[in-house]
């Protein structure tokens, strides 16, 4: 290790009876890489953003992305909720920044803390209070003193309370990054000069902010000495910083992407994500950042964008529910650890790159005549290769890279995937893996929304109204009333045909003519305006008109909001209808019911399937805005998405002519035990007695794996080799899960996937030796040879081993 460039702070802190040694870590960088005390790293980053779960989960998230070969966990900062009113702070709850940091410390990982404070990260209003766009003469993100004034405050705000807790590296703490702004260099040009103004005033400000630890700005090629501009993408391997005394670094390497209402899901297939990082290190990357690594829940109204959905799954290595999405996070999992074995070479050697053929090309990297290790792509997408290199012949399927850590041995190759695959537990197995029940039994009672402007605090306008103005963001609903006077005599009880149109921003409105709905019009993520075009009746005389104006965003409001029907105390409240004819599909109405708390610690959901579009709260705390009743087209999905060739977020589709979203994720520690409240608020009608619990009280998980694979990563030991030389299957439930059943284990020549397993022409058995080796333990490992599992059929080469099993918790 080179001394002269590690910094060490070694002071004692005195608390009580007993001392703690602090250890100050330095960090710097330099044209290859972060240097942390002295030693340049390969880091692996992911996205975890605080408040899209509780605190609770924390934890064991962050035990997953270090188990999942994760260096630092990184997070934007939310101004919006961190300082609701002006001078007011709020730091509680899921919104605790110090306890994650310090949560992130204790699991052995870095931070990358992206105070912003502009984040947009499908987050409302981008991360900016809402009061910020009502301080006279202010305008965002360029050099206007009064933002900049406001900017600055909040930089500091921020930076003080991670000094104030000791958390920056060069405290002890894990702080080892820090970035402003947010890909202002896609917006730049907009602002003419004042952008280039602002963004070097941005710069001086936050290194003036004296962190200790080096600054980012993504996405801003411009981004001014000694601030590190970083790549956000899909790929990076062709990116270079704007100076050559600046490390490559990748600050949003996208798993999948964000889910919209009336859109089909988003997945990103392991392979084609593997592929992008091993290219990124091959050519010289060594800091990478997975956005999402654990996308979480858009808990309340914290979505932001037009129609995002509630779940930020994001097809993440973790899921919504902190499940680990498989084969997702053990692929990485491998790939991180190849990596890993490459990080001398890697950090210390400038590449030498080969051309091995069309498409074709080596990278290697040669630390000492010893030292040496080689990335061997083939970036083709529809052609496997067989390449010559160092004298060896080397397998490589399209659209992967191997790595070879001593440039000999090939241990990894993006395209093989050997870790274990995970069920969705909404497709086959639902009724073995979810425990469902009705809430039809629970008593349900109903309070009916007054349609139209319904208190004193209304005012006339000409027109429709710029919404965010009006409702300063406090509610997504503003109440339009009018009235049309048809002159012509019509006789009693008859009517006249009359068409209305209403051309609207955004994002969705519901019209009634005399108290009657006539039309629901909304848009898209896309193009969030619409026009609404409806026939009416109209009967002579006044007529009123009522438009419902929502925001997924002039009265501001619903009166069951400014009751409050969604707290607890006014659960009891007389001012909910109890009976037994419970109002079916009926717009704006609030429903209301208790229900016990499943047992155990399995993830909660809500099943909303049978609703139309609304909110829903447990026990007061608001769970997310829903709507089930918005299909997305029923074309552009592949299930089976082609990995090989370039990725984009419409590439891989699944649930065509599906609701984005039909389950709402319920936080564990937001249940007590016994009954608990959910008030549901109805926008356009729905079926509340369809509504379900969800427990998810099982897992189907599979593994297949050939003769011919590699042994796992993990059991290359950098002087020795490959431990042994026979691949393994392994499977792992949960923790606090166990393998309750094998439902097949075949070797041989087995076909199908999980969850569709079939036999082979070729065919053993090997349920016993499985169910033996497997049974009742939370992680298993079968080693995959003719040795262990027999030899069904002596003239076929390549056989595999292909096991289901279910997982369960202990009873
Ligand atoms: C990026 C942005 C992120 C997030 C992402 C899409 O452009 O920096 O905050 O919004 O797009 O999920």
């Amino acid at each position: 290790m080179n001394l002269s460039r590690t910094l060490f702070i070694v002071f004692l802190l005195f608390e009580g009876n007993f001392c703690q040694r602090v250890v100050s870590t330095s960090v710097i960088y330099d044209s290859k890489a972060l240097v942390i005390d002295g030693k340049r790293r390969i880091l692996q980053s992911g996205s975890v953003h605080y408040p899209r779960t509780t605190p609770e989960v924390w934890p064991e998230i962050f035990r997953k992305a270090k188990e999942g070969g994760l260096d630092v966990i990184e997070t934007y900062v939310f101004w919006n909720y961190h300082e609701p009113v002006r001078g007011e702070y709020y730091f509680r709850g899921r919104f605790d920044l110090v306890r994650f940091v310090k949560e992130v410390k204790q699991a052995g990982l870095f931070v990358h803390l992206r105070i912003g404070p502009y984040a947009c990260a499908e987050w409302n209003y981008g991360g900016f209070p809402i009061w910020l766009h009502f301080i006279p003469g202010i305008q965002f993100r360029t050099t206007n003193n009064i933002f900049k004034k406001e900017m600055e405050l909040f930089l500091s705000k921020i930076v003080n309370l991670m000094k104030d807790e000791n958390l920056f590296a060069t405290q002890g703490g894990p702080i080892i990054l820090a970035q402003v702004e947010n890909e202002y260099g896609n917006v730049e040009w907009a602002y003419g000069i004042g952008g280039q103004l602002y963004i070097k005033w941005a710069a001086e400000t936050a290194v003036g902010l004296n962190t200790t630890v080096p600054w980012v700005m993504c996405a801003q090629e411009d981004a001014p000495d000694p601030i590190i501009n970083t790549c956000n993408g899909f790929y990076c391997d062709l990116f270079t910083p704007n100076s050559p005394s600046k490390p490559k670094m990748w600050t949003e390497n996208y798993v999948g992407w964000f889910l919209a209402f009336g859109y089909a899901v988003p997945f990103r297939p392991v392979e084609d994500l593997a592929f992008a990082v091993a290219r990124f290190f091959e050519t010289g990357g060594t800091f990478q950042n997975y956005y999402m690594y654990f996308g979480g829940t858009n808990f309340g109204r914290t979505a932001g964008g037009p129609l995002i959905a509630t779940s930020y799954d994001y097809d993440a290595p973790i899921n919504e529910y902190g499940f680990v999405n498989q084969p997702k996070w053990g692929h990485l999992r491998d790939l991180h650890i190849a990596i890993r074995h490459c990080e001398e070479p890697l950090v210390n050697a400038n590449a030498t790159q080969i051309f091995l053929g069309k498409n074709l090309e080596a990278h290697v990297y040669h630390k000492s005549s010893k030292e040496c290790a080689a990335f061997l792509a083939n970036y083709g997408n529809f052609s496997d290769a067989t390449v010559l290199f160092k004298g060896n012949s080397y397998f490589l399927p399209a659209w992967s890279v191997s790595i070879l850590p001593d440039c000999k041995n090939v241990i990894f190759n993006t395209a093989k995937v050997v870790s274990q695959t995970n069920l969705d537990n909404d497709a086959l197995t639902w009724n073995i893996t979810m425990h469902e029940s009705l809430l039809s039994s629970s008593p349900w009672s109903w309070y009916k929304e007054k349609v139209g402007i319904w208190g004193n605090n209304s005012f006339q306008a000409s027109g429709l109204l710029e919404q965010i103005n009006i409702t300063k963001d406090t509610s997504d609903f503003l109440w339009y009333t009018t009235s049309i006077n048809v002159n012509e005599k019509i006789k009693k009880n008859q009517t006249k045909e009359a068409g209305l149109l209403i051309g609207s921003l955004g994002h969705a409105s519901l019209l009634f003519v005399n108290e009657r709905l006539v039309g629901f019009g909304y848009g898209n993520h896309d193009d969030a305006s619409f026009m609404l075009s409806v026939k009416v009746n109209l009967h002579s005389g006044s007529n009123r008109i009522d438009v419902l104006s929502m925001m997924v965003g002039l009265q501001v409001g619903l009166e069951g909001e400014f009751l409050g029907l969604e707290n607890l105390t006014l659960a009891n409240s007389s001012i909910w209808t109890k009976g037994s004819a419970m109002p079916n599909n009926q717009s704006l109405i609030w429903y209301k019911t208790v229900f016990l708390a499943p047992e155990g610690k399995a993830p909660v959901s809500l099943n909303l399937a049978s609703m139309g579009k609304g909110q829903a709260w447990v026990n007061g705390q608001s769970i997310g805005r829903y709507w089930s009743s918005y299909l997305s087209p029923s074309t552009g999905c592949s299930e089976s998405c082609d990995y090989r060739g370039t990725y984009d977020a419409s590439k891989c589709l699944k649930k065509c002519g599906q609701p984005a979203q039909i389950l709402y994720h319920v936080p564990r520690s937001w249940l007590q035990p016994g009954e608990n409240l959910l008030v549901i608020h109805e926008e356009i009608g729905g079926d509340p007695l369809k509504i379900s619990l969800l427990t998810q009280n099982g897992q189907v998980i599979c593994g297949r794996v050939s003769e011919d694979d590699l042994p796992p990563t993990d059991t290359w030991e950098p002087s020795v080799g490959f431990v042994s030389t026979i691949p393994e299957l392994r499977l792992a439930c949960e923790p606090g899960w166990y393998i309750a059943s094998i439902h097949f284990a075949s070797f041989g020549t087995p076909e199908g996937k999980c969850g569709a397993f079939i036999p082979g022409s070729c065919h053993t058995n090997v349920l016993s030796i499985v169910q033996k080796i497997c049974f009742g333990k939370q992680r298993c490992s079968i080693s995959v040879s003719e040795a262990k599992l027999g030899d069904p059929c002596p003239d076929v080469m390549k056989k595999s081993l292909a096991v289901e099993a279910l997982c369960r918790a202990l009873e």
